[in-house]
């Protein structure tokens, strides 16, 4: 799905990641782990091409064959929309304060997929049962949900939109352990019930274990170790893998 050659991401003379090399699979779960400052949210803003203006982005990203870096900024958000959602680390940010959670579901879906409101209301309301919310949500405003809820509104519009990839940038880092869990429970039902492709960027190696097909390890902007979950846990090569894995038990 995502083929990635050689990425670099340079803000002045700052290399945020440098020769990056990887491939998200279609149909599987990708997950990219790594502290806090190793080039984790970069490498979805460079996927997604929003990295701020002053960055210098050099490398290929083929997606489905595309190299997305030859692209217009408008036929890259065109992409964007049709193929892509990403929920990142805090959804009470990801959410207007002023508008009510009908509305922003309504843009989040309905309008990138130009469905009529009836249409939406039908839709969302079934989607948003499965997840154990109720249909007062729509009349909410954001202030009026928890961070487990509103992590629960971004999954629901994922469901909607069926994207063929879904990207997450520490979707569970706001959350308590126990809505953390239950986060990852649903996003890997979201996964096996419609097969999507997605990639998941997390500080915790547990998360990423718990849900990921394989994981690829950053460190100071580089990959410094990828492989399946039980070849990392079991054989992990790096000194700075083996110290995940080891601070993980
Ligand atoms: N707009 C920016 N300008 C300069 N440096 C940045 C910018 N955004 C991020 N960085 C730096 O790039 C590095 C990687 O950041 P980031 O991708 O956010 O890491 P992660 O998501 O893994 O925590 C960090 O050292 C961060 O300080
Ligand atoms: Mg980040």
């Amino acid at each position: 799905m995502f083929n990635i050659e050689n990425l670099t991401v340079r803000i002045n003379d700052k290399y945020l990641i440098k020769g990056m090399t990887f491939t998200v699979p279609k149909g599987q779960i990708t997950a990219i782990i790594g502290e806090s400052g190793s080039g984790k949210s970069t490498t979805i803003s460079a996927l997604l091409g929003i990295l701020p203006a002053q960055a210098t982005l050099e490398g290929t990203i083929f997606f489905n064959g595309r190299d997305l870096i030859d692209l217009s900024r408008d036929e890259r958000l065109a992409l964007r929309k049709k193929h892509f959602f990403t929920i990142f680390q805090d959804a009470t940010n990801s959410f207007s304060p002023t508008l009510k959670m009908k509305q922003q579901l309504y843009s989040l879906t309905a309008l990138r997929l130009g469905h009529k409101n009836e249409a939406f209301l039908a839709k969302i309301k079934v989607i948003l049962k499965d997840l154990n919310l109720s249909e007062d949500v729509l009349e909410s405003y954001p202030f009026e949900l928890s961070g487990g809820m509103l992590q629960r509104c971004m999954l629901a519009c994922a469901l909607y939109n069926e994207p063929d990839v879904l990207m997450a940038d520490e979707p569970t880092s706001a959350l308590d352990m126990l809505h953390q869990q239950e986060f990852i429970k649903r996003l890997k039902k979201l996964h096996t019930q419609l097969g999507t492709t997605v990639l998941l960027i997390t500080h915790d190696l547990g998360v990423a274990a718990s849900i990921a097909d394989f994981i690829l390890v950053m460190k100071n902007g580089e990959i410094v170790e990828r492989g399946q979950v039980a070849e990392i846990f079991e054989q992990p090569k790096h000194l700075y893998t083996k110290r995940l894995v080891a601070n993980h038990f």
